[in-house]
This record gives C-alpha cells, structure tokens and sequence, in this order.
C-alpha cells in the first residue's frame, strides 16, 4: 500500500477537496482506497457522505487506543473507497498523546502489514501539529495543495522545512509526490503570478496540472458526494481526473502495478 499524506499548515487551500477527489478518481481507476480522515474538523468524511451521527469508531481509537485500523474503517458509497473517518475526539488527541514516547509513530505503526488496500491518503488538519507529524511519519510520499495566494510561499517554506526535520527524526524515506496549484482562477493576474513563481521555483515538483476555482466542487461536499460524482464534467472534475492520471505517472512502477 502506498500512503499518501496531503498536508498543508496554511487552511482552506484544497486539501479536503483534494483527498476526497483523488481517492474517488483512484478508487474508479480500479484502486482499493482507503481514505484517512486525520482532521477533527471531520470535512472529509462529511464530504464523501458520512455523517457524524454514523462515525462509530474512528482515527481517534487507532491513534489513542491503538484499535486496529480494520476495526475502525467503514465503506463509503464509492465503489473501492473505504473511509476511516474522523470525530471531534480526535482534538484532543494530541494532549492525551503528549507523554507517549510513540506519539509521533501511532499511525505509522497502525499502517503495518497488509491491510488489503493498494494506496491511502491522509487528509490533514491545517496544522503542523501532532496529527499532521503522525501522518508525514507514516506517509510514503507527500502531496501538497497550494493555493495561488501572496503569502503561499513563505507558507510553503516552513511546510518544506517540517518535512526536512520529519525525514531526519522521524521518516528518512517520506518524499514529496508533488505540489498540486488549487483554486486557480485564470482571470486574477496575482493567482497568475505566483503559478508562475512557485513554478520558477520549485519546477518539476509542481504538478502540470492545475485545478481551476469551480463552484462545482464547493457546492459538492453539501450534498456529501465528491465533486466528480456530483458533476463529472465539470471543468473541477476534469482537473482532479487529470491531477489523479498525472499522479499515477509519478508513483513508482511497482505500485503502478497495484
Ligand atoms: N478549486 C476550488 N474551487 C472552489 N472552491 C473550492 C475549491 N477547492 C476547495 N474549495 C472550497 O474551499 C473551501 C476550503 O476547501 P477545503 O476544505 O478542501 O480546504 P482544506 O485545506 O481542507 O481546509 P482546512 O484547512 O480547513 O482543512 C471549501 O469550502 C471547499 O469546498
Ligand atoms: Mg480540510
């Protein structure tokens, strides 16, 4: 299984809308998917359709409990995509955790062994917190949604900087798949400006694809569906689908092959 972390301390850049997305495009393209809600705030599992009142267990009892992931996930109504959703419980986790000498590994190890998925991905809290440390720890590869805004640089800066302290404390192998540019609005020339800057600046790690601000995909989470269910064809659809194929293309072979 390849784990997926899609972190980003900055709020409201996408990253919700980018897990729920993506894990719907994979788990179409034949993928078994699980997806992690890792955030309190619950929006990922609100959005693809799992209300509060149906969270029975969740990310809380692995990360506190140590509750078996497979105890915990429940079945979303995406074909493929499993859910392990997240309650408000999880907020605390962090001061319960804080003297466990393990507190940085809890996900990492709940992801051991085969859990009969070929990919997961991790939405994260916009924080650099506990909960985000635990998904970069156990994440194979980092996936960043960066909103085209003045300060998204500095933002991303200090975000490359915890992912430098996490490889040598914590995770040496935890890569970084890509930086996906979100809520891009071709009209405004500041969105276009700093595309152009993150791109001069970080190259190749930018994805080529950008996806567009699109009402479509703001209104989806409302009627708990992913955006590429509720419109397929609209233009913030069909960039999450590109987004999805450009990121198969970046996966190593092996996974590929999953
Ligand atoms: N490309 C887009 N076009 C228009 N609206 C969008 C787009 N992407 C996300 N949104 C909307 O913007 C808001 C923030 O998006 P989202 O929840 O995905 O961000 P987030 O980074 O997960 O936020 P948080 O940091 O609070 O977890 C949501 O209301 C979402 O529906
Ligand atoms: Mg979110």
């Amino acid at each position: 299984m390849i784990r997926i972390a899609i972190a980003n301390q900055k709020g409201g850049v996408g990253k919700t809308t980018t897990a729920i997305n993506i894990s719907t495009a994979l788990a179409a393209t034949g993928w078994k998917t699980l997806m992690i809600d890792l955030d309190p705030q619950g929006n990922a599992s609100t959005g693809i359709g799992v209300s509060s009142s149906e969270r029975d267990a969740s990310s809380y009892d692995v990360l506190v409990d140590r509750t078996p992931v497979a105890d915990c996930v429940m079945p979303t109504r995406i074909p493929g995509l499993d859910l392990l959703p997240a309650t408000v419980d999880l907020s605390g986790a962090e001061v319960e955790l804080v003297n466990e000498d393990d507190r940085a590994h809890r996900l990492q190890g709940a992801l051991r062994g085969d859990l009969g998925y070929d990919v997961c991905l991790i939405d994260c809290p916009p924080s650099l917190g506990l909960l985000t440390l635990n998904a970069l720890t156990a994440a194979d590869t980092l996936l960043v949604p960066l909103q085209c805004e003045f300060f998204a640089l500095e933002g991303l800066s200090q975000l490359l900087q915890t992912v430098d302290r996490v490889q040598q404390r914590f995770n040496p192998d935890l890569g970084i798949i890509g930086i996906a540019l979100t809520m891009f609005d071709r009209r405004n020339r500041l969105t276009d400006q700093v595309a152009e800057d993150v791109r001069s600046c970080l190259g190749q790690l930018v994805f080529e694809t950008t996806i567009p601000r699109n009402v479509r995909l703001s209104e989806a989470p409302s009627h708990g569906v992913p955006a590429l269910i509720y419109d397929h064809a609209c233009a913030g659809s069909r960039a999450y689908m590109a987004l999805a194929r450009e990121l198969i293309t970046r996966l190593p072979e092996k996974r590929k092959a999953a």
